[in-house]
């Protein structure tokens, strides 16, 4: 799904949001049930690619969570009503890289599991060749994505999957692209439905445009 540079988006009293934000926004770029609604034939397609597979669902934090809980709710629901059951597991990595609304040079990856205990797993993982798939909330530079795979591409994955709820249209159209994903965006900061601004408006269900004055308050 395109979402062009000129889309407006919906006005925030279409719809309800949690009152300490009001003032911090600007408008609503995809309602909660549009995203919803996405992620359900996300599912389905990386149903059809998983085939006869086991799989592994690594979630990327803190962002991603949401994304990676309907996404693995909705694989369930898919697979309980069908022929095939799928064996799913589910792990979790933690990188942080934005300070305010810049993306910083240094990544931390950090909680969970620290980096060699998460690629000994991996490698375990891999030599299962399970189909492998990362959950993460949005690509914007491509930065993140690009340092975790390099991380993992030693251990010569047989099938390794990228899933994106959205993907930032940067300017740079060598852009990491992963192989799943919701929502092409314009290049705005998004906040909502656990994507965050220091830590701020993860509790906000739909996916919408901050402010200045929201920029501000929440600045650190
Ligand atoms: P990238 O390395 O620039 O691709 O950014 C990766 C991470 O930065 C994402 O997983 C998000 O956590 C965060 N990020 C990038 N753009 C946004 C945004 O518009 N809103 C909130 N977080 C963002
Ligand atoms: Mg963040």
């Amino acid at each position: 799904v395109q979402i062009s540079d000129n889309w407006p988006g919906y006005s925030l009293d279409l719809f309800t949001y949690p009152q300490h934000y009001y003032g911090d926004l600007e408008y609503v770029l995809i309602p909660h049930g549009i995203i919803v609604d996405r992620t359900e034939r996300l599912a389905k397609d990386i149903m059809q690619d998983i085939g006869d597979n086991d799989i592994v669902v690594l979630c990327v934090l803190k962002g991603g969570y949401k994304f990676c809980a309907d996404l693995v709710e909705h694989i369930k629901n898919l697979s309980r009503n069908s022929e095939r059951f799928i064996s799913m597991k589910v792990d979790f990595v933690r990188l942080k890289s934005y300070h305010n609304d810049q993306s910083m040079q240094d990544m931390q990856i950090m909680g969970g599991d620290d980096l060699s205990k998460l690629t000994g797993k991996l490698s375990f993982v891999f030599h299962l060749c399970y189909f492998y798939l990362f959950c993460k909330d949005i690509v914007g530079t491509g930065r993140t994505m690009k340092v975790l795979l390099n991380n993992i591409e030693k251990y010569k994955p047989k099938m390794i999957k990228v899933a994106s709820l959205l993907v930032k249209r940067t300017s740079r159209p060598d852009g990491y692209r992963p192989d799943y994903y919701g929502f092409e965006i314009p290049d705005l900061f998004v906040v909502g439905y656990a994507l965050d601004y220091n830590e701020h408006f993860r509790d906000l269900n739909h996916i919408c445009v901050i402010n200045d004055h929201g920029k501000a308050k929440y600045r650190v």
